[in-house]
């Protein structure tokens, strides 16, 4: 059933608790997600969003409990991907003939997924729907995260639709801010914001600055996951603020893995050599999850990324972090390499280069051991971690 947000607003959404993995298996969601789809009452009626295809049947019956489809005057698909657009074939073969508003990237994408021609009235920045009593007002939001992004606008009662932007993967039968564990929920949005937005922070910069400008009251903001932001709904805006301009907080993360324990030994001497001087944490690649990872490189000053040398290489699964790593385009961020090796010792040179590719600042040549590291190595190992913190 639909939650009554306020007279004319409702939210139509599906709340998804069993999802654990999003984006293919890219993102771990633990907490699951929510899709939040959202009905905007006036003397016109628009239907802002769907949910994801799976669920398309569920909500079609939810929404014809809120409203007799042939009500929705228009739809607004602020984003085409199919978490949020894939109950829309379902719907337009109940709906046909209703237009769909979204950006020229968004009719692309829509019909590049769905092969409709359906009725498609593109918006462009400033453009204004009236609903009666209220407008909507469209803000191309182009690459928050995809090229078709849009966010919407509801005057009167200022209200942000802001779709993926300031969403949280995080599944509550609380639709508000305020009534949520706020530890909780703040994991959930810092591990989204670098996970998914990081890329893109300088447009971030960019769209808040324009969105500030625009000197419009907001008294609510509606993201597509998770919860509505209603008690001080500008504390996420400027959070995105902080995150946008090269977070970092006085932490050390080291991501390694091992085949049998050599440069696990070399991470833990590490760790002792800087866990008095900064905070530090040990993570295995091979048994942590990707997406908190990401969220470890995302909040720490330094990485050090540790593999033993195979085939000439190093571990598979440090070449995979390091390549999600390098797409997520860090800056001001430091790092070095360590491990062990036998008979050859490629893999710092190795992590070196895609440490390098991957836009981090390598702050020297590396720290490698032959064989097993022993009492004497492990110390060196330790003040070759205190000596990296400044
Ligand atoms: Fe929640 Fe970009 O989709």
């Amino acid at each position: 059933m639909g939650k009554k947000i306020n007279d004319n607003i409702t939210w139509v959404g599906k709340t998804d608790w069993n999802i654990k993995k999003f984006h293919g298996n890219e993102y771990s969601t633990f907490k699951g997600t929510t899709y939040n789809s959202y009905l905007v009452r006036d003397e016109k009626t628009a239907l802002i969003d769907t949910v994801w295809r799976p669920y398309a049947d569920e909500f079609i019956e939810n929404l014809k409990q809120e409203i007799d489809l042939k009500d929705i005057d228009y739809i607004i698909a602020n984003h085409a991907e199919v978490d949020h657009s894939g109950s829309l074939p379902r719907l337009m073969e109940l709906i046909p003939d209703k237009p769909i508003y979204c950006t020229q990237g968004g009719i692309q994408s829509l019909k590049g997924h769905y092969h409709k021609d359906w009725n498609f009235l593109p918006v462009e920045t400033g453009q204004k729907l009236s609903l009666g009593k209220k407008d909507l007002i469209f803000i191309e939001a182009m690459m928050l995260h995809w090229p078709d992004s849009m966010f919407c606008y509801l005057t009167g009662d200022n209200v942000l639709f802001s779709n993926d932007a300031f969403g949280q993967h995080y599944a509550t039968e609380q639709l508000y801010n305020d009534l949520v564990d706020q530890c909780e929920l703040y994991v959930e949005a810092i591990k989204y914001y670098a996970n998914i937005l990081t890329p893109f922070s300088r447009l971030v910069i960019q769209k808040i600055d324009e969105l500030k400008s625009l000197d419009v009251p907001v008294d609510m903001i509606c993201p597509s996951h998770g919860v509505i932001w209603r008690d001080d709904p500008m504390q996420i805006v400027n959070k995105y603020m902080d995150w946008a301009n090269d977070y970092q907080e006085d932490r050390v993360l080291i991501l390694y893995d091992t085949m049998w324990g050599g440069t696990a030994l070399l991470a833990d001497a590490l760790k002792e050599g800087i866990q008095d001087k900064a905070e530090v944490k040990i993570m295995r690649v091979s048994t942590a999850d990707k997406s908190d990872m990401i969220t470890e490189v995302f909040r720490s000053k330094i990485v050090l990324f540790g593999s033993p040398t195979v085939n000439a290489g190093i571990l598979s699964l440090m070449a995979a972090i390091l390549e999600q790593v390098k797409g997520m385009k860090f800056k001001d961020k430091k790092a070095a390499s360590f491990g062990c090796f036998g008979w050859s010792g490629e893999s710092i040179e190795v992590m070196n280069n895609l440490i390098k590719e991957a836009g981090l600042e390598l702050i020297n040549n590396g720290y490698s051991c032959l064989w097993e590291p022993d009492g004497d190595i492990l110390k060196r190992a330790k003040d070759f971690a205190g000596g990296l913190i400044k």
